[in-house]
C-alpha cells in the first residue's frame, strides 16, 4: 500500500543510474555474448534489437507506470490496482521470479570475485587454454570456494539494501555506473585494436538470416527481458521510488539505449578477441570464465587486463544484485510490515540457501537433473524463457483491459506535462499486439504449433 513517507530516489541522476544499474548486469557482459555466440552472431543481434525496442521499451514504461503510480512493492501495486481476483496476484509472478534469478545469478556473481582475485594472485598467468577450462570446472563445481564468494557477495549486498535507497542504492550505483563505463570504454580499445578485430566484428554486426529460426526469437526476446530486467518486478519497485516530477517515457528509454549500448560494447569486447585467438564463439556459459582469461593471459599485461574486466563484471553484477534483492525485500517488508533490516535478512537467508543448491547442483549434484538441467540451468530457463515473457504478457493484458486508460495517460505524461503522441497505439499495442506475439513466440518454442 502506498505509504506517506516512503523513500525515493534524490536526483534524476540517481534515478537514472539506479535503473541503468539494474539493467546492465551480468546479462549484458555474461549471457548476452554468449547467447549471441551461440545463436548465430549478426542474426541474432539483429533479432535482440527490434525485441528490445518494440516490446523491452514500451513494458519499460507500463512497469514505471505501475511503480510509481501505486509507490509500492511489486505484489502490493498489483492489489492497489485491482480488487478482481487472480489479478490481484501478478505481482508474485515477478517477485517469484526476482528470488529464482537471484539463486543462479549470485553464484556467478561470486565467480566473478574468484576471478579478480586470480587476476591479483597472478593465478591466471602461465596456463595453457586446457588448463582455463579444467580449472574453470574445478572450481565451479567444488563445493567450498564458490559458496564462500557467494558468501561474500551476498553480504555486500545486504550491507548496501540495509543502508536505505538513498544511501545505499542511489549512492552507491553514483559511483559504480561511471567506473563501469570507464572500465568498459578501456576493455573496447584494447580490444579493437587486436588483430583479429575485424573478423570478430563481422561476426558480430553481419547477420546471416538464415541463422534466424523460432529457437533464436524466443532467446532474443528472453534476452531482452532478461537485460532490461523485465517481468522480475525490478522496474516496478525502483519506479515506486521515483518522483511525481520524472519524465518516464524518456527515462525508459535513456535507460533502454544504455542498456543495449552496453551489450553491444561487451560484443566489441569478446568478439575480436574471440577471433584473434581462433577460438570458438559458441562456447556457451563458458565464454566469459573460460576463454577470455585464455585470451588475456596472450596479451602483455594479461593479468591488469584480466582484473579490470572481472571487475567490470563484478560492480555490473552488484548493482542488478541489489535491485533483485531491493524488490523482495521491499515486498516482504511492506506486505509482512517488517522492519527493511529484518527483511532484507529474511532475504539474504534464503537467496544464499537457494544459491548454495544451486552451486552444488553444478558440481556434486550434477548427476541429479529435473527435465535434463540441473537446477542451475532450470532457474536460468523458467525465469528467462518461462516466468518473464509470460509475466511480461500478463501484465500487458492487465494495464491494457484492467488500468483506466486516463489513469494511465495522466501519469505517464505527468499530467499533460510531456507529449506522448502515440499513446493511443500504446494501448492498442498493451491490449493486442504484446500478447500475442509474446504468446505467439512462446507456443511455437515449446511446440505447441
Ligand atoms: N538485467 C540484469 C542483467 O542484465 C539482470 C536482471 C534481471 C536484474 C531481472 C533484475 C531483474 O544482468
Amino acid at each position: 500500500m502506498p505509504t506517506k513517507n516512503r523513500a525515493s530516489f534524490g536526483s534524476r541522476l540517481g534515478i537514472i543510474f539506479a535503473s541503468v544499474g539494474s539493467a546492465v548486469g551480468l546479462g549484458n557482459i555474461w549471457r548476452f555474448p554468449y547467447e549471441t555466440g551461440q545463436n548465430g552472431g549478426g542474426a541474432f543481434l539483429l533479432v535482440y534489437i527490434i525485441c528490445v525496442l518494440c516490446f523491452g521499451f514500451p513494458l519499460m514504461m507500463t512497469e514505471f507506470f505501475i511503480g510509481r503510480h501505486t509507490r509500492s512493492n511489486a505484489v502490493g501495486a498489483f492489489r492497489a490496482l485491482t480488487s478482481k481476483r487472480g489479478w490481484r496476484n501478478l505481482g508474485y509472478v515477478g517477485v517469484l521470479a526476482a528470488f529464482l534469478i537471484l539463486g543462479f545469478y549470485s553464484v556467478v556473481s561470486g565467480w566473478t570475485l574468484e576471478y579478480i582475485w586470480q587476476a591479483l594472485s597472478g593465478s591466471l598467468s602461465g596456463k595453457t587454454a586446457e588448463m582455463f577450462m579444467a580449472d574453470f570446472e574445478a572450481f565451479s563445481g567444488s563445493i567450498v570456494r564458490p559458496i564462500l564468494w557467494l558468501a561474500i557477495f551476498l553480504v555486500i549486498t545486504h550491507l548496501i539494501i540495509i543502508s536505505g535507497v538513498r544511501k545505499g542504492i542511489e549512492q552507491s550505483a553514483k559511483w559504480m555506473m561511471p567506473l563501469l563505463f570507464l572500465i568498459l570504454i578501456v576493455l573496447c580499445i584494447r580490444s579493437l585494436t587486436l588483430p583479429g578485430a575485424k573478423e570478430g566484428l563481422q561476426f558480430l554486426f553481419q547477420p546471416d538470416f538464415s541463422k534466424i529460426s523460432s529457437g533464436v526469437v524466443l532467446s532474443a526476446l528472453g534476452q531482452a527481458f532478461f537485460s532490461l530486467s523485465i517481468g522480475a518486478a525490478c522496474m516496478i519497485t525502483y519506479s515506486s521510488y521515483f518522483t511525481r516530477e520524472t519524465n518516464i517515457p524518456k527515462t525508459a528509454l535513456s535507460v533502454t539505449l544504455l542498456d543495449t549500448m552496453v551489450a553491444i560494447l561487451a560484443g566489441i569486447i569478446i568478439f575480436p578477441a574471440v577471433f584473434n585467438f581462433g577460438i570458438a564463439p559458441t562456447q556457451g556459459p563458458n565464454l566469459v570464465f573460460v576463454t577470455l582469461p585464455n585470451i588475456f593471459e596472450q596479451l602483455p599485461w594479461g593479468s591488469v587486463w584480466a582484473f579490470f574486466f572481472f571487475l567490470l563484471l563484478a560492480l555490473a553484477a552488484l548493482t542488478s544484485v541489489i535491485s533483485l534483492h531491493e524488490s523482495v525485500t521491499a515486498y516482504v517488508e511492506e506486505q509482512y510490515n517488517l522492519t527493511r533490516s529484518r527483511a532484507a535478512l529474511w532475504v539474504s537467508g534464503s537467496v544464499f540457501a537457494l544459491g548454495i543448491v544451486a552451486s552444488l547442483s553444478i558440481g556434486i549434484w550434477k548427476a541429479h537433473t529435473l527435465f535434463g538441467l540441473t537446477l542451475f540451468d532450470l532457474l536460468d530457463y523458467t525465469t528467462a524463457k518461462i516466468l518473464m515473457p509470460l509475466g511480461s504478457m500478463l501484465v500487458c493484458l492487465f494495464v491494457g483491459w484492467l488500468v483506466d486508460r486516463k489513469t494511465l495517460q495522466d501519469d505517464l505524461t505527468n499530467q499533460g506535462k510531456i507529449r506522448m503522441r502515440l499513446f493511443p497505439f500504446f494501448v492498442v499495442f498493451l491490449k493486442y499486439i504484446a500478447p500475442i506475439i509474446i504468446a505467439l513466440i512462446f507456443l511455437n518454442e515449446i511446440g505447441l504449433f
